[in-house]
């Protein structure tokens, strides 16, 4: 329940041209300030005021009730004033009417109006005034609907409810907030193209994503992995590049209709939300070469999308007419679904070996006389290949057609290359300085910089305890602290800055929930970087608000991420001494909680105040979990703590160099399978390498072992860790990655005591594409921490031995 803050600050009242429209508002004399509770609104609007009123007047705040009414004095902004009804209607179960005028008794209602004395479309005055009003005006409806979205977020967290709450006073804090947004390109990118979802995930999304100000949907829809669009006329896109078998031999596929598609672009403009289609190409288009490999430099055969993460070589031909007339009819469809002002034709990552080798490409080369100007320092003061010259007429002539359909076009920053189209759209992906170049050239550009923490399918806390990602680090704060136009270039080119957008790549991103789990809260901190004036920006504030918002996001079951107990990584700590410090640490510094019993644990379990000494004989297993002030838990890691003795030295007969190896071959996904494995005879190698020859990257499926010693040089607690799928060490299964996860980042660590001298290993390379990543790309061996060591290394091929029988 809301409870004024009745911390006095004195304000003075500011420009008060809506007062007019609201018929009850304070007088100036004998002023009393309340200090509205209007903390607690993301993004933080540009100004909030006191109100203030007489000290003689009771202050009577608007409760909704069921005879508040919702007055809406413009019939454009009918759609906002139904919205609102909805939503309370749903949370509360009040019935509101919505009139067209004030009702007689001067108070209990919400009024909708326009007025051309808010700055921008998307501004608004909110006015909750002491005497049981409130007004919002607009000079448009989606200023009325931001300020209703801000009115529901002063309203108790319950007006997220998806089903009726009893027993809530809903009270608003009296108060005055004037707002705009920052940039009016406020973008969150969404990519089924790797990992599908389906429409009802979307829409939840975007209900999401109104309440925080967010206008703009990036549809990812075709990649090399998944043609996700359904063409009319080229119905064999989705037939056959909406569908791949993984690496595991499962199926994973998916793609909208039209009819989905026209849903969920009315869906979001009904939350002021623009839909905005990406269609890639030239490159990362296998999926649409599978039905149609006339419109590849070769030809093709291609037999299905890709199916491991990265970039296809084999891209659209700009050296054949037929692909330009290809691409201009499925953008014609594209036009007709997607009102968007902007339509996103990709252009990163394109590969030109293809184009370097094909005959049509090189005519068409030749005809543009590209080969004459390759290697020629170009407008943007640089030179460049044909080939990137033949990438910039494929962009301008795509660009062409799509400004004579009344459309605007936004490409990856690698659209640069070769020239920028003339009135393209820049996203600026690699860094920030495709973006500042191309604003440089007075192009607008939309900033996602990786590097700033805007690839949010980068993780969020230590690789060791956040899910497998793609790798990068990109955690809230991180986001949260991005200035994409410093004062100092905002007269410059920081005009051009049409704002920042988050892209989630789904590589890395298997389901519903963990999608959620990657945007959220991560894409709260965007809203706050779009909208509100850097000044106004302040990371404790803002995550004193977050607290409030994520009561939120449970109503409506999002899965935000928590962060996770980080600070000691390994999933057994061995010591040796009488006890061994093990400190704990998140990255939002939250309260974490524990137990020494081996219990989950609660709310209510010990708190963590500072590192934990344990000491003893007897292992003690540490389970800990961040709580947040809302009092949610993330999900808890588990620590076995171990005194141990030192694990002697193994004293084999006779060694030689080399480690024997032993290859079965075939598709080992469980462990049942990998058990059962019927390997070849064992051959000696100098070092780990693939049960293959070398020359290829992924196939032939097979199961490899290697055995032998590993030579460690000193007594003492070795950390040790592996891409791989197990070590074993002297006959110990120490580290698991399994199936879970294409398992690449050294997520697993542990440690063992052991002495100083030869260790029996074991190391299981299970050679296979799991979840898109082939294990072969990963390092094949082990790594290990010495006890004085602070870093993880891997094990020379002068430690490793294997036992040799004594010749008589
Ligand atoms: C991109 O990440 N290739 C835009
Ligand atoms: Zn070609």
């Amino acid at each position: 329940m809301n409870k004024h803050n009745r911390r006095v600050r004195i304000v003075l009242w500011a420009t008060s041209a809506v007062l007019v429209l609201c018929a009850s508002c304070g007088t100036r004399q004998n002023r009393q300030t309340r200090t509205p509770n209007i903390e607690s609104v993301i993004p933080v609007p540009v100004q909030t005021e006191n109100f203030e009123v007489p000290v003689s007047k009771e202050i009577r705040p608007l409760v909704l009730n069921r005879h508040t009414a919702i007055v809406c004095t413009d019939s454009t902004f009918a759609p906002v004033a139904e919205y609102l009804a909805r939503k309370v209607r749903t949370a509360t179960g009040y019935e509101l009417k919505i009139a067209d005028r004030l009702p007689d008794e001067g108070r209990n209602y919400i009024l909708l109006t326009r007025t051309d004395s808010v700055a921008q479309g998307e501004g608004y005055r909110l006015v909750s005034s002491p005497d049981e009003t409130v007004c919002i005006a607009a000079q448009a409806p989606a200023g009325a609907f931001y300020g209703v979205q801000t009115l529901l977020q002063l309203l108790p967290p319950e007006i997220e409810s998806p089903v009726k709450v009893k027993d809530v006073a809903w009270e608003l804090p009296v108060g005055v907030i004037d707002d705009y947004p920052r940039f009016k390109y406020r973008g969150v990118h969404f990519d089924p193209s790797r990992h599908f979802a389906g429409v009802e995930f979307i829409k939840k999304q975007l209900d999401v994503l109104a309440m925080f100000k967010i206008n703009r949907f990036h549809w990812h829809l075709t990649d090399d992995q998944l043609w996700t669009i359904e063409i009319k006329k080229y119905p064999e896109l989705t037939a056959k590049g909406a569908v791949r078998t993984e690496g595991d031999g499962s199926t994973h596929r998916g793609f909208y209709t039209q009819d989905e598609i026209r849903e969920v672009v009315a869906y979001a403009a009904a939350r002021y939300i623009d839909v905005i289609p990406e269609i890639e190409m030239p490159g990362h288009a296998k999926a649409a070469l599978v039905s149609h490999p006339e419109l590849s430099c070769t030809g093709g055969p291609f037999e299905q999308p890709r199916v491991i993460w990265g970039v296809e070589d084999d891209v659209f031909c700009p050296g054949k007419d037929t692909t330009f007339a290809f691409l201009e009819n499925v953008l014609t469809e594209v036009f007709d679904l997607f009102p968007s002002e902007y339509i996103h034709i990709g252009g990163d990552e394109c590969p030109k070996v293809r184009w370097k080798a094909c005959p049509d490409c090189q005519r068409r080369i030749r005809e543009q006389g590209l080969d004459k100007k390759a290697g020629h320092v170009g407008k943007d003061g640089r030179k460049h290949t044909a080939e990137e010259l033949l990438q910039s007429y494929t962009i301008t002539r795509m660009e062409q057609f799509a400004n004579a359909h009344g459309r605007k076009i936004i490409g990856w920053d690698e659209i640069l290359e070769g020239g920028l189209a003339p009135s393209a759209t820049v996203m600026s992906w690699r860094g920030e300085a495709g973006g500042i170049a191309a604003a440089r050239q007075q192009h607008d550009v939309i900033m996602t910089p990786n590097s700033a923490g805007f690839y949010i399918d980068h993780q969020q806390g230590a690789a060791e305890v956040e899910p497998v990602s793609i790798g990068g680090y990109s955690t809230l704060e991180k986001v949260y602290s991005y200035n994409p136009v410093p004062d100092s270039a905002a007269a410059d080119w920081g005009r051009y800055i049409i704002g920042v957008q988050a892209n989630l790549w789904s590589e890395y991103v298997l389901s519903d929930a963990h999608r959620e789990y990657m945007y959220y809260p991560r894409v709260l901190a965007l809203a706050e970087v779009d909208w509100s004036p850097n000044d106004r920006k302040d990371w404790a504030s803002f995550q004193r608000r977050l607290v409030d918002a994520e009561r939120r996001l449970d109503y409506h079951g999002i899965n935000y991420h928590i962060p996770m107990p980080e600070g000691t990584l390994v999933d057994l700590l061995a010591f040796t001494g009488d006890s061994v410090a093990v400190p704990f640490s998140n990255t939002r510094n939250l309260p974490m909680v524990y137990t020494l019993d081996g219990s989950e644990p609660t709310a209510a379990s010990a708190v963590y105040r500072d590192t934990l000494m344990i000491g003893g004989e007897a292992p003690v297993v540490i389970r800990i979990a961040t709580l947040t002030p809302q009092g949610k838990l993330s999900p808890s890691r588990s620590i076995r703590v171990e005194r141990q003795l030192l694990k002697p030295a193994a004293e084999p007969a006779a060694v030689d160099s080399g480690v024997v190896m032993r290859v079965a071959e075939g598709l080992f996904l469980t462990d049942e399978q990998i058990a059962g494995a019927r390997f070849g005879a064992d051959t000696v190698v100098r070092y780990f390498r693939p049960g293959y020859e070398a020359g290829t990257k992924t196939a032939p499926e097979s199961l490899v072992v290697y055995e032998g010693f590993v030579e460690l040089p000193e007594d003492g607690v070795y950390g040790f860790t592996t891409d791989m799928e197990e070590l074993w060490i002297d006959g110990e299964r120490i580290v698991k990655n399994g199936q879970e996860a294409a398992s690449r980042h050294l997520r697993h660590k542990t440690t063992r005591a052991l002495a100083a001298g030869k260790h029996a290993f074991r190391l299981v390379f299970n050679n296979m594409i799991r979840h898109g990543w082939p294990d072969v790309w990963n390092d094949i061996s082990f790594f290990v921490k010495t006890p004085s060591g602070t870093v993880y290394e891997r094990v020379k091929a002068s430690q490793l031995t294997h036992a040799v029988s004594v010749d008589e």
